[in-house]
């Protein structure tokens, strides 16, 4: 999906946007980094290392050289890197985010009563969101052979071409995609990633677990689905 001409802006220089944009890079597209300190020494360092023409600048002007943005920052600062992208429209935007924050017992909660992914496509109303990856810890997306088995990538977003064009570069990735419908599902992505943070909120790094999803596994004929109660 990325023009040849444009490169991928990748805004946020942290794990995600670092291990994206590293592979982004390793598979042949352009990558601009979007980033507040664009010509600090952390960024100077990933830039060098990720190579392969990688160069990082603000986040308006990656956001404007590109055609599709990954927006990898943490819910906390969300809202205000989209007021540093700026106005922007007809572009691709790859949400990686979840709207957690640190609740009771040590665990997250969501911090937001829908999603990060509607708020996002909120403060971008001519672009369109397509949430991927949020499920995915940035160590798989870096190396998706150390989840040891394959890895499900569920995507969700309201435009369907644009998630089709999302999913094949995803799948680019090494990652199989299921399509789990519109962006208000990125409700139940943004809660399956609490699930997956929990063994490494307690200290249980070997209990962490990737998800695969599996197809076919529902009856053929189906009587439909019925409400609760
Ligand atoms: N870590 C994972 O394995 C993982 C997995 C799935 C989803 N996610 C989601 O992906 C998003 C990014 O996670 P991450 O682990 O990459 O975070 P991170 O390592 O903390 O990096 C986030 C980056 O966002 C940029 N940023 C912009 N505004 C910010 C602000 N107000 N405060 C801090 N950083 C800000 C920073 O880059 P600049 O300084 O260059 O601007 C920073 O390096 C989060 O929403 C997270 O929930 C993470």
């Amino acid at each position: 999906m990325s023009n040849a001409t444009k490169p991928v802006a990748v805004i946020g220089t942290g794990r995600m946007g670092g291990a994206i944009g590293g592979r982004l890079a390793e598979l042949g597209h352009s990558v601009v980094f979007g980033s507040r300190s664009p010509d600090s020494e952390e960024t100077n360092a990933l830039v060098q290392k990720i190579g392969n023409g990688a160069s990082a600048t603000s986040p308006s002007e990656a956001a404007a050289a590109a055609d599709i943005l990954v927006y990898a920052v943490p819910w906390a600062g969300a809202e205000e890197a989209a007021s540093s992208i700026g106005s922007i429209s007809g572009k691709t935007i790859i949400d990686v985010t979840n709207a957690l924050s640190f609740g009771a017992h040590g665990l997250m909660e969501m911090a937001s009563d829908t999603s990060s992914g509607e708020n996002i496509q909120k403060w971008f109303p001519d672009c369109v969101v397509v949430k991927a990856f949020n499920t995915v810890g940035f160590h798989v997306i870096a190396n998706p052979a150390a989840a040891g088995g394959p890895v499900s990538v569920p995507i969700v977003g309201d435009d369907d071409t644009s998630k089709v064009a999302v999913a094949e570069l995803v799948q680019t990735f090494g990652f199989e995609t299921v399509d789990v419908g519109p962006l208000v599902h990125a409700r139940a992505l943004e809660m399956m990633s609490m699930i997956y943070i929990v063994p490494y909120l307690q200290g249980r790094k070997e209990d962490a677990f990737e998800f695969y999803l599996r197809r076919g596994a529902a009856p053929k004929v189906s009587e439909g689905v019925r409400a609760a109660g």
